[in-house]
């Protein structure tokens, strides 16, 4: 007979809503507290580092990975999207994982999905305006997650700044009971924001894409100094010879909305999209 160790024991893949919510239900009366890790797979350090996270504040790791139609607008971008369930399985069972949702969008969305939210200013401008219908397929899959789930924490990296203020935003919504957590962006040695996305930049690339991360550090230094949007404005510019800006905002951390000056608040951020060749990349960072 094979004895496996406690360390080795294998993370439990559950496919089914139904499935998982009850096997959820069981343990929540035992009085495990679920911490939950939503993803769309392409694991990297950043997911990992959620992982952990959720680890060390919980007694279960519930992570999914689902590739969300409704969040993708452009067809080219869900169709290129990289698929790594092995790589990600493998992974995520080093890390202690303890289930591994993998829901099939048949089953996730039986019932039609509510699209139709009022988000309010953080969703006018950045990837709102760049990506329309993004947000809304974001909230509808956080929705059906955390009625499916009921975790006590959900955990989000900030990299997704705007989507994490979504999030913030269904929660109250739809009162739901989970705390979600932001965790810091993890960054690779030349400050690139780890995103799945990588996987699909060439080995050349690399350095150049940590340029959007040395212009956010430099818009550090200029605050108080340059007024945002003329600071703004001459990153966007800086960014043109290496890459394809969509936007480079500075904006309120809580409206999300672009601030004309540095009094007009006390948590100014600063906002990326840049193409570089045919991969969109995103960071944004605090200013103070
Ligand atoms: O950030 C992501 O990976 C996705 O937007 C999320 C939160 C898993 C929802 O599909």
């Amino acid at each position: 007979m094979l004895l496996l160790k406690p360390d080795l024991q294998s993370m439990i893949e559950i496919s089914s809503p139904l499935k998982i919510k009850s096997h959820l239900a069981d343990l929540k009366k035992e009085g495990k507290k679920v911490g939950f890790v939503p993803t769309m797979g392409a694991l990297h350090q950043g997911h990992l580092a959620l992982i952990k996270r959720a680890k060390s504040e919980n007694d279960i790791v519930v992570c999914s990975i689902f590739v969300n139609p409704l969040q993708f607008n452009r067809k080219e971008d869900l169709e290129k999207y990289p698929n790594r369930l092995k790589e990600d399985s493998e992974m995520l069972n080093k890390v202690g994982c303890d289930l591994l949702f993998t829901p099939q969008k048949e089953e996730l969305y039986a019932e039609q999905p509510k699209t139709d939210f009022n988000f309010g200013s953080i969703a006018v401008g950045m990837e709102a305006e760049y990506r329309p219908g993004h947000f809304e397929g974001v909230a509808a899959v956080i929705e059906r997650f955390l009625s499916i789930l009921s975790p006590d924490k959900a955990y989000f990296g900030e990299k997704d700044f705007q989507q994490l203020a979504i999030v913030r935003w269904v929660k109250e919504q739809f009162n739901f009971d989970t705390e979600v957590v932001g965790c810091q962006t993890v960054r690779d040695e030349n400050g690139l924001a780890m995103s799945s996305r990588n996987y699909l930049l060439e080995e050349s690339q690399y350095l150049i894409a940590s340029e959007i991360y040395k212009l956010m550090k430099y818009c550090q230094t200029k605050v108080g100094e340059t007024a945002p949007q003329v600071l703004a404005k001459e990153c966007f510019e800086k960014l043109k010879p290496n890459f394809k800006p969509e936007y480079f905002e500075i904006v309120d951390g809580l409206t999300l909305q672009p601030i004309k000056s540095w009094e007009e608040s006390n948590q100014p951020r600063v906002f990326v999209a840049a193409y570089l060749g045919s991969v969109r990349l995103i960071d944004n960072l605090s200013l103070v």
